[in-house]
């Protein structure tokens, strides 16, 4: 193409976003710097201070506060008054950056950023060779993704998440057989257990850290009733009135084989339900998704990959609704319903149940 077949206009305009996205990204390490060293959370307690200050109260090296003040200034985080060599994070950002915000605070998502950096030459390989990476090569995978879905769960899963079903609380209340595959360090098992102490859970995963970390927790908290072991999701023993998959099956190398198994260990008046990505199977109607960009990134970096590192089925992150519904019927759910929680743009709840002639 020569260089007047270009749309000035649309070239220039084009070129911008990318300085933006340059400068975008490049906050969003900031950012995970400020959660991680609870700049931000310091910051929001106090009035406008010097970089002296700030080091104190965070007890960090005052020179790397100053630089990284620099960026967060310029970036338009954090007001500066030159007059003084003061600085002040408005309360009105401090709502999307400190701890204290629990599911609002986005800045532990960037936390995320440096973690899919560190496999990009591994991926980059296997765009070229075809495969995927290991779950061994993110080995904050597990710490990183606990500390971003118990925000979730603190907050929602026994009061909203559950009651998407109907009766479910009280069935729980009363005492149920509960499964949790691909249960991470098994925060959700964890609440729902000290929740309904009638009913007895079990959180399966393959991953040996993260099921250390949930049994860890389960002791901390003295519950007898939250069991963890290490397995494979798609070999499953024993019946279950409920069984929940939370962001879990579009990253698993055998969905397929998981979704049978599932629906093999559920009773017949049993409940599966999966919580999974909001997203549509169809691309053109992801265009404009709020976290569309960042769904897709994850798939590359992690989603998809992990799957496919274990020569699996790579659906990737937004294998959507259509492709849920349409494997979760394959599994033989013919009766499931997708339900939304408000204010989570990221996840749909899938209340998935068998036909009631199913033989078990
Ligand atoms: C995205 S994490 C979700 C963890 C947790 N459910 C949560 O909401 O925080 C997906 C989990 O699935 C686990 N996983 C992947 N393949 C698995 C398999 N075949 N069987 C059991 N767990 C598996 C991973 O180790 C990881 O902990």
């Amino acid at each position: 193409m020569t260089e007047q077949a270009l749309d000035p206009v649309r070239k220039e305009q084009f070129a911008e976003r990318m300085l933006r996205v340059l400068n975008d990204s490049c906050l969003g390490y900031l950012c995970s710097l400020g959660h991680r060293t609870g700049l931000f959370d310091v910051m929001a307690g106090l009035p406008p201070s010097t970089s002296p200050q700030i080091a104190e109260a965070t007890r960090l090296d005052e020179r790397y506060v100053r630089e990284w003040l620099g960026g967060m200034t310029v970036g338009g985080f954090i007001e500066y008054d030159p007059a003084r060599g003061t600085y002040r994070l408005p309360p009105e950002h401090a709502a999307s950056l400190v701890r204290a915000a629990g599911p609002g605070n986005l800045a532990s998502f960037m936390q995320d950023l440096a973690m899919l950096g560190n496999v990009e030459d591994k991926v980059l390989d296997a765009f070229r060779r075809g495969g995927g990476v290991p779950y061994s090569a993110y080995p904050r995978f597990q710490e990183l993704q606990a500390e971003e879905t118990a925000r979730v769960y603190d907050a929602a899963l026994v009061d909203t998440i559950i009651p998407l079903v109907p009766g479910l609380p009280e069935r729980l209340s009363e005492g149920v057989n509960a499964l949790d595959i691909g249960t991470g360090q098994g925060h959700a098992v964890n609440l729902l257990a000290r929740a309904f102490p009638a009913s007895q859970f079990l959180g399966v995963d393959i991953s040996d850290t993260g099921i250390a970390a949930a049994r860890e927790e389960a002791e901390l908290l003295g519950l007898d009733n939250a069991r963890f072991v290490v397995s494979d999701s798609a070999e499953l023993a024993g019946t279950y009135d409920l069984i929940t998959a939370f962001d879990v099956i579009h990253d698993l190398a055998r969905p397929e084989r998981t979704l049978s198994a599932v629906a093999g260990a559920l009773r017949d008046d049993g409940v599966f339900m999966m919580g999974d990505i909001a997203a549509s199977s169809r691309l053109e109607e992801n265009i404009g998704h709020p976290l569309g960009p960042t769904l897709y990134t994850f798939s590359v970096f992690y989603c998809m990959t992990v799957s496919l590192g274990e020569g699996g089925a790579g659906l990737g992150t937004v294998w959507g609704t259509q492709r849920a519904l349409q494997m979760l019927g394959e599994a033989g759910f013919d009766d499931v319903e997708v339900r939304e929680v408000e204010g989570d743009i990221l996840n749909v709840y899938y209340v998935a149940r068998k036909s009631r002639n199913s033989g078990r």
